[in-house]
């Protein structure tokens, strides 16, 4: 699904205007606080996010980076301003962003449920590495309030074997602090709507994977409103975000 057709997916949430608001406007607040040279968007996709501080012009005077893994994502043109560097999240290096003298903001959108449980410590570890104190990381972040409706999340994605994994609010926050973010703020962002065919179309799951994920499904009993809901002819779940505006500390 990386590259041209991503836009579309999941009803277009990723690029949405109206769903980006509440990011945008933490990174809009978090600009008022410090301005840096430059602005990485991690795991930034098809750009649409830099793309949009752009249109709005939130920051004329940054240079605009998307960092992606994929070379798929980083094909499209979101915006001419917009630096492209294809490398991994959990070990780009500051140095191969800015020059020794500059500054920079992090921000990043439904990217660290990649990481999966053990790697999202380090991760966090390793961004903290490559910030100053004193400079932002602004994330829209998959994370539950409730242990149940994680470990509902969890167990569907174990069952499509992603390695993605979700924690909850408050375990995120911990980790967070630990690896030397100070949270200055949080946010809710919109919940991204899942219906089992925009999943099955994305991990290529074929009709008889799909059939036995429904059915697996409904053995574990996995029915919670608004979280995980199974109906007779499948399922559909929602992603629940929070935006954290972390300064590095
Ligand atoms: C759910 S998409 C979100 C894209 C974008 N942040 C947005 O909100 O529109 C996750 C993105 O993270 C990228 N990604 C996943 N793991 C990564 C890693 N280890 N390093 C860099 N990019 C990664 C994927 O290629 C994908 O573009």
């Amino acid at each position: 699904m990386h590259g041209p057709a991503w836009n579309g997916l999941h009803g277009g949430y990723f690029s949405d205007p109206a769903v980006a608001e509440p990011l945008l406007d933490a990174v809009r607040a978090a600009l008022a606080c410090r301005r840096p040279d430059a602005i990485v968007d991690l795991g930034g996709g098809t750009g649409f996010l830099l793309a949009e501080l752009a249109r709005r012009n939130l920051a004329p005077d940054c240079r605009l980076v998307n960092v992606d893994a994929s070379a798929a994502q980083l094909q499209p043109a979101a915006s001419s301003r917009i630096q492209k560097v294809c490398a991994a999240v959990d070990q780009v290096r500051r140095g191969a962003l800015v020059e020794k003298s500059q500054t920079l903001l992090f921000m990043m959108r439904s990217v660290l449920h990649y990481f999966g449980r053990a790697g999202l410590l380090p991760t966090l570890q390793h961004l903290r590495a490559q910030l100053r104190p004193g400079e932002y990381f602004v994330h829209q972040s998959a994370c539950c309030a409730e242990q149940g409706a994680a470990d509902s999340l969890n167990r569907l994605y174990a069952l499509m074997e992603t390695g993605k994994w979700y924690p909850i609010r408050a375990h995120l926050q911990a980790l967070l602090a630990s690896a030397g973010w100070r949270i200055t703020a949080m946010a809710a962002a919109p919940s991204l709507l899942l219906e089992d065919a925009a999943l099955a179309a994305r991990y290529r799951l074929t009709p008889a994977q799909l059939a036995d994920l429904h059915a697996a499904l409904r053995a574990s009993g996995d029915n919670l409103r608004g979280v995980l809901e199974t109906t007779p002819a499948g399922f559909r779940a929602w992603l629940p975000y929070t935006v954290f505006t972390c300064v590095a500390v």
